[in-house]
């Protein structure tokens, strides 16, 4: 296999992507996991039909930055008209790719008809596709799908042929059904399957969190790439592991201490980044630094205090008290 992919015509390196996650892989989450080699990274999904009548968040969600770069814009919807005309108003922020959500299982977007709702009218989601390939121009569209709607419709095989037949240049499969949500294991084997069913690049996706899980995931599917979702959580360094032990390399994982100056510098640009200020944009970094801390002595209390973050000052106290602990443990 060759060190490159490529989606449509944008070359993709064959390591680990950041999936797309609302409410967490915004742009300072995307940054941090491009600085720690993520080899793709995808929007916060965003409404086709919200754009389409001008949503006030649309710059927010759809804003581009050349150090993201390659990245997609991922958007839901359940009317052709409606994608295109999105589509068409997206590829003003000069995407490398458009992705279509066709995996999301929460009730708002499914009773809308979007999202996973979309494994169960195969057709309706061909035409979804057709409608956006159309409207995108030269610019690649691809799919993000799950294993299926339940248990009794594994279906992704079929749902990826369409995908294919009507034009995206590659489709990501979680393999979860709909029902599943985020229970239960991933059942990588429909990756497999959708592996076989078709010729577009297969992304797979499901409890990647390590290089162990990485290989497993690539040797297991044969996908063409892995995307990782909630395995980078406090954890930016998932893919330059993933790298490196692709490589051949060593891959040294960092110090507490040096994994604390990543959560503070992330810290930072969520405040830097956000129209808030200070102590609103704590709110969203909360989060945030209590999943660098996991994993750790006492990190349970220290999480609970990362919830009451406030400022930037009072997140450096709390790194320098964690750092402190850890090391009257002999932990480093
Ligand atoms: C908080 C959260 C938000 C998510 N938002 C999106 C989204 O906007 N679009 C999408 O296609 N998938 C979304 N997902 C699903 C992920 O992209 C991914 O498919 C799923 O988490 C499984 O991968 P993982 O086991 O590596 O986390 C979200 C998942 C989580 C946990």
């Amino acid at each position: 296999m060759t060190d490159t992919l490529y989606i449509g015509k944008v070359p993709v390196r064959r390591t680990a992507a950041l999936a797309p996650m609302a409410g967490v892989a915004d742009r300072a989450y995307r940054l941090m996991c491009k600085k720690y080699g993520a080899a793709y990274v995808v929007s916060e999904m965003v409404s086709a039909k919200g754009i389409c009548y001008s949503d006030r968040k649309t710059a927010e969600l759809c804003t581009v930055t050349d150090e993201e770069r390659p990245m997609g814009i991922q958007l839901f919807g359940s009317e052709p008209d409606f994608m295109a005309e999105a589509v068409k108003i997206v590829l003003e922020y000069r995407p490398d790719i458009i992705d279509i959500n066709m995996g999301c299982p929460v009730p708002k977007v499914v009773n809308t008809g979007a999202g996973s709702a979309l494994m169960k009218d195969v057709r309706l989601a061909e035409s979804i596709t057709a409608a956006a390939v159309k409207a995108a121009g030269d610019v690649p569209v691809t799919v993000k799908i799950r294993s299926g709607w339940n248990s009794g419709q594994i279906n992704a095989a079929e749902m990826a042929k369409a995908a294919e037949s009507a034009g995206a240049a590659a489709v990501a499969v979680h393999g979860r059904t709909r029902d599943q949500f985020y229970s239960g294991e991933a059942d990588i084997s429909v990756i497999g399957s959708v592996k076989e069913a078709v010729g577009i690049p297969v992304i797979g996706n499901g409890d990647v969190s390590d290089a162990d899980s990485c290989i497993r995931m690539y040797r297991e599917t044969g996908c063409d790439l892995v995307m990782i979702g909630r395995g980078s959580y406090g954890n930016p360094f998932v893919f330059d592991e993933i790298a490196a032990r692709l490589r051949g390399a060593d891959y040294a994982p960092p110090s507490l201490e040096e994994k604390m100056n990543v959560m503070l510098e992330h810290i930072r640009l969520i405040i830097s980044l956000s129209e808030k200020n200070e102590e609103m944009a704590m709110h969203e970094a909360r989060k945030h630094a209590a999943w660098y801390m996991n994993g750790y002595y006492g990190s349970a209390k220290f999480r609970g205090r990362c919830y009451q973050l406030s400022s930037y000052s009072e997140a450096v106290g709390l790194a320098e008290e964690f750092i402190a602990l850890q090391r009257s443990r002999g932990i480093e």
